[in-house]
């Protein structure tokens, strides 16, 4: 069985990440999102709330599981059962973070792997930080969440 762990923060999930889970689904027989419990950002939702979201908003996807994690990454992914983790590439500026994260998790566990796919191109520019940031100061970010998160966004800022 072809498994990945699709890891991150996801404050909150955003569809750029829905549209990378559903391109994984094709490739994989389970994907599992993998929500970082331990993140130096200060997070707008807890591990719970994050989770939940996630879950939701993947809800229509049956080969999808949503997990939280802490610890890490390489370790977490061995108790999922493979070493094959999927990360998204948005623009070359992710590059440099992601091929330092890519060598020190094969450092760590040699024949660990990343995967990298890229989004689609309407999501090329999104971040949650920037979701956070135009709900905050009242944009409408429908567009860009699924609608979980958006209830959620609208809730937590009117
Ligand atoms: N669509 C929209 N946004 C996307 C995206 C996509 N397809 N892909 C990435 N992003 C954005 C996220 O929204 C996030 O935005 P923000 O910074 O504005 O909030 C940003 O890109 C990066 O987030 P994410 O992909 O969630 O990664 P992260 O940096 O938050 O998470 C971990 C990194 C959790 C995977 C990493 O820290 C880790 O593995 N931690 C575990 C501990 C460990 O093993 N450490 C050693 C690692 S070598």
């Amino acid at each position: 069985m072809r498994r990945v762990v699709y890891p991150g923060t996801f404050d909150p999930i955003t569809n750029g990440h829905i549209d990378l889970i559903e391109r994984a689904v094709r490739l994989f027989d389970q994907v599992v999102v993998a929500v970082a419990a331990d993140t130096h950002k200060a997070p707008l939702f807890d591990t719970e709330r994050r989770l939940a979201l996630a879950r939701e908003s993947v809800a229509h996807l049956p080969s999808v599981q949503v997990t939280a994690f802490s610890g890490l990454l390489v370790t977490f992914s061995a108790t999922q059962g493979t070493d094959v983790i999927l990360r998204g590439l948005r623009a070359v500026s992710d590059f440099e973070f992601e091929l330092q994260l890519a060598s020190m998790n094969r450092r760590l566990s040699p024949g660990f792997e990343t995967l990298f796919l890229t989004p689609a191109e309407q999501y090329a520019y999104l971040s949650s930080s920037l979701v956070r940031e135009v709900s905050r100061l009242g944009g409408d970010v429908s567009a860009f969440v699924p609608l979980p998160v958006h209830a959620a966004l609208r809730e937590r800022f009117g």
